[in-house]
């Protein structure tokens, strides 16, 4: 694989990596100067296929490493026997990893052992608490040890960074979960999964729920179920929709508390298209997920994260999102709020675009071009 272009090699695992590079790897491919290649480590297998379905870009190398309940060990030591390969066959000139999952720990560390520059998307990201979430907020801060280029999406990760005396290679530019949302949602979407068409989104108010950190296994988890399974008794005007994450863990904990209630409705993982549209006409979202919280504000629908902090602090500032924690009484209460005091869903409910303006994989390819040389000027920084 000689070229005279810089190679870049995007590398990604998970599902909520592959919605966030896809988008990104496209717009290298059509950088002309650049030989653009993806590498997946499929740490997520059936979920990761699908969001590659969806954006129509297969990988160019696939380490094919996910177990069954996998371990942070197994992933990490396969992901990084797996990278030692295609670096060594592809030699890159930059390896671009994205956000905090052992895929990315692993991705830029063995780039590093092979001395290749790192670019880091969505950097800067804190909450330091190295506990949670768990292992996520120090796999981000490795990896920003780690990388060379920084690619933030918003001030306040700059800031963090800058916090940290990490000040070169900084770039501000939105999340790229802004620019595939834009791709997605569309106003007429007959979802495939057919329980969703058959949903009475006028008269009933629609709770989309995902849940899955590690952090939550275990009693925030039977309390956060417990919580949602009397919301579905004490309001009979809802309908809760959960696609549940493949992980058995959380299957066997969402099958054991909400099983058999005939408003609540656990389905398989949803396609990013599917989920997108979904939020687009649900009421209420209630997660742990981290690009929920930046997805369903721009989509102006209120979120109650079920954790205890976030990394992600524009949308509660900008009113769109909550912290509700993970205690049954709280996650119930502030939930059942916003199903009866209409002034506090409506002062929740208005769409704000504090992670990105759509041109963040721009940005990012404006960026990756002016480190090589094929640019005059570095990207204008996202504003807000
Ligand atoms: C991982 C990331 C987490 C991210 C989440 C997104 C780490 C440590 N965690 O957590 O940051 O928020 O992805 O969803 O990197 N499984 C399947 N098929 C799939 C995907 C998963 O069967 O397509 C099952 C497997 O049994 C696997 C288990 O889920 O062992 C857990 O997957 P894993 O990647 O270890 O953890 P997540 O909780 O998904
Ligand atoms: N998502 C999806 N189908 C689902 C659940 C989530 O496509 O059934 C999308 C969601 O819209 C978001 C991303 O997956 O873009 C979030 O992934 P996840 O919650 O697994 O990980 P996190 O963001 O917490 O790391």
């Amino acid at each position: 694989m000689t070229t005279n272009k810089p190679t870049v090699l995007t590398v990604f695992g998970t599902r909520p990596e592959a919605i966030k590079m896809c988008p990104l790897v496209k717009e290298l491919d059509r950088r002309p100067g650049l030989n653009s290649l993806c590498c997946v480590t499929a740490q997520h297998r059936e979920m990761l296929d699908s969001v590659l379905d969806i954006f129509g870009r297969r990988a160019d190398f696939d380490l094919d490493i996910m177990e069954p309940r996998q371990t942070l060990s197994t992933i990490t030591s396969k992901c990084l026997l797996g990278m030692e390969g295609v670096l060594e066959r592809v030699k890159p000139d930059l390896v671009l990893v994205h956000g905090d999952t052992s895929t990315t720990f692993s991705g830029a560390l063995a780039a590093f052992y092979h001395r290749i520059p790192v670019g880091h998307v969505e950097a800067g990201l804190r909450t330091y608490d190295k506990w949670s979430p768990y292992p996520e907020e120090m796999n981000r801060r490795m990896v920003g040890a780690i990388a060379d280029l920084h690619f933030c999406p918003t001030a306040a990760n700059r800031d963090n960074l800058a916090r940290e005396n990490i000040t070169r290679g900084v770039f501000l530019t939105g999340n790229t979960v802004i620019d595939a949302l834009q791709t997605t949602v569309k106003e007429h979407f007959t979802f495939r999964e057919d329980i969703l068409n058959r949903l009475d989104h006028v008269d009933r108010k629609i709770i989309l729920v995902t849940c899955h950190r590690r952090e939550n296994y275990g009693q925030p988890m039977a309390s956060i179920m417990t919580a949602l399974r009397r919301l579905a008794d004490a309001f009979p005007d809802t309908e809760l929709v959960y696609p549940v994450h493949l992980s058995p863990v959380v299957q066997e904990a969402a099958h054991r508390y909400l099983d058999g209630h005939p408003r609540i409705h656990l389905i398989a993982p949803l396609s990013v298209d599917e989920m997108h549209n979904l939020m687009a006409r649900c009421y209420l979202v209630m997660t742990d997920s981290g690009g929920l919280q930046e997805e369903a504000p721009a989509l102006g629908k209120p979120v109650l994260v079920l954790r205890k902090e976030t990394e992600r602090p524009e949308a509660v500032r900008a009113g769109t999102v909550r912290l509700a924690g993970v205690e049954e009484e709280a996650v119930f209460s502030q939930a059942a709020r916003l199903l009866t005091d209409p002034a506090a869903y409506t002062a929740m409910a208005h769409a704000v675009n504090p992670y990105g303006d759509g041109q963040a994989c721009r940005r990012i390819a404006d960026a990756v071009e002016w480190h090589f040389g094929l640019r005059a000027e570095p990207p204008e920084p996202f504003d807000p």
